[in-house]
């Protein structure tokens, strides 16, 4: 099953809620929540009280993609303000398990994240215990980034890995998808399909969301 998780980086932010409600209903199966921190990547964006006060509007699931330094220090505040998962980025912290157990013992669940040029080598003993890996198709920090074709290779190479566990683990795939390279991730293995600006600039959300489905 495929699922489809509009970030709302792109969403116009002076009506989040709304824009938020129209997503819900134009058939988004997650919202893709990026939380940067001018550290980590080179922009700041949004933190756990503006999740909490758009939780109570939607009851779809909170995928949190955390761009963070030192994300053991928030794993809490973004449990507690309405996460469903915390995902981090392999490249941001030494000890990956002991964050991964962290974000579990909050109860949320947990993902790793890598950037384009980080290997999926380096997270090879992490797959087992996530439930989510998600592969970046362009370096974080921005919205509206054109994809990174290159990275294509990594989702497979991590499909293979997560066959080898026996255990049901997403595939999430983000940056710069679109109806031109949506049915080329999903063909490697991905399931989770983050897209920001495709959706929030086409006239209709539904079609966008609906076109992201398609296999190539
Ligand atoms: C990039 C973010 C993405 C971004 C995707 O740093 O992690 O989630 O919002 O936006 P598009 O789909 O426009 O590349
Ligand atoms: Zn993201």
């Amino acid at each position: 099953m495929i699922r489809i998780a509009p970030s709302i980086l792109s969403a116009d932010f002076s009506k989040l809620g709304e824009e938020i409600q129209e997503i819900e209903k134009a058939g988004a199966d997650w919202i893709h929540i990026d939380v940067m921190d001018g550290h980590f990547v080179p922009n700041i964006t949004i933190g756990p009280v503006v999740i909490k006060h758009i939780r109570p509007l939607t009851s779809l699931f909170f995928d949190v993609h955390l761009m963070i330094q030192q994300p053991d220090r928030y794993i809490e505040a973004f449990a507690r303000a309405g996460a469903d998962l915390l995902t981090i980025h392999a490249e941001t912290c030494e000890d990956i398990r002991s964050v991964i157990s962290l974000i579990k013992e909050k109860g949320c669940k947990a993902g790793v994240s890598i950037n384009p040029d980080t290997p999926v080598e380096n997270i090879k003993e992490i797959i087992p215990i996530v439930d989510l890996v998600l592969v970046m198709s362009v370096f974080p920090g921005f919205g509206g980034q054109k994809f990174i074709e290159a990275v294509l290779p990594k989702i497979k190479q991590t499909a293979d890995i997560i066959k080898r566990t026996g255990r049901s683990i997403d595939i999430e795939v983000d940056g710069g998808i679109t109806d031109k390279n949506a049915g080329l991730v999903i063909d490697k293995g991905a399931n989770v399909l983050v897209a920001g600006s495709y959706v929030f600039k086409h006239d209709s959300y539904k079609k966008a969301i609906e076109s992201l489905r398609v296999r190539s």
